[in-house]
């Protein structure tokens, strides 16, 4: 068995942090949770202590001191956040294993706000030149988290990155959660996967689906 690793959650608090959260800790990871108001995920802990008494997860009211300590950082926030996000845990996230789930969605969710060269993904390692920046968990809803196996078929994530141990690494994770992960090329696959998630939800929002149509 490998030995136990760290995971920073950055935006516990929100849907996909939480989310994430809930289906990590009943693996051999120690969890650190992040929000910038960490009262807001004392409910959130006490749900996963009630339901799991084991898990390792603990509040963290640091982001850096949380990253520094981690392994693994998840980046559990909107694309407009990622900026600031790096510039605080820059020093700290060195030779780590970053993962983004942003779509860069704009506000009417007729497109991406990024340009078509590039992606979330993307942009986040230009910020973080020195972390291996993994895609994953973008193309799965947050429903999906508690539904992750449907007709007896778990459903796929797709990842995407440039760092073969670190794309083992986070299939891992992603299988942890639950999921089925499915590598789907180096970082600048993101561009794809991050189109893929605006046509499901706008396909989503069009035929009003169950907000379970992923992978
Ligand atoms: N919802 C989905 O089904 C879904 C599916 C796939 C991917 N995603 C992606 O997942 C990300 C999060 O989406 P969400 O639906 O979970 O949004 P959300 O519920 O609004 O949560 C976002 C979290 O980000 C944190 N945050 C915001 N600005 C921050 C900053 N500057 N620094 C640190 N933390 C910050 C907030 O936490 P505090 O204010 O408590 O710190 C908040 O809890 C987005 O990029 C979205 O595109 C969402």
């Amino acid at each position: 068995m490998r030995t136990k690793q760290t995971i920073a959650i950055i935006g516990a608090s929100g849907t996909m942090g939480s989310a994430i959260a809930k289906s990590l800790c009943k693996g051999n990871y120690k969890l650190l949770l992040c929000s910038k108001e960490p009262g807001k995920i004392e409910t959130l802990i006490h749900d996963i202590k009630s339901t799991n008494s084991l898990a390792d997860v603990e509040i963290s009211d640091c982001f850096k001191e949380a990253c520094w300590e981690a392994d693994i950082i998840i980046a559990a926030v909107p694309y407009a956040s990622e900026q600031e996000l790096a510039e605080r845990i820059k020093e700290v996230a060195n030779q780590k294993i970053v993962i983004s789930i942003a779509n860069p969605l704009n506000e009417t969710y007729t497109g991406l706000i990024t340009a078509a060269d590039t992606s979330a993904a993307e942009e986040l390692q230009k910020l973080l030149p020195h972390s291996k920046v993994i895609k994953a968990f973008n193309t799965t809803f947050a429903a999906d988290f508690s539904t992750a196996v449907i007709d007896r078929k778990k459903i796929d994530a797709f990842i995407a990155g440039n760092d073969e141990d670190a794309l083992e690494t986070v299939s891992e994770l992603v299988s942890t959660a639950g999921f089925n992960p499915v590598i789907a090329g180096v970082l600048s696959a993101s561009r794809t996967l991050e189109n893929t998630q605006l046509m499901l939800i706008q396909s989503t929002r069009k035929y009003n689906y169950n907000w379970l149509a992923a992978g």
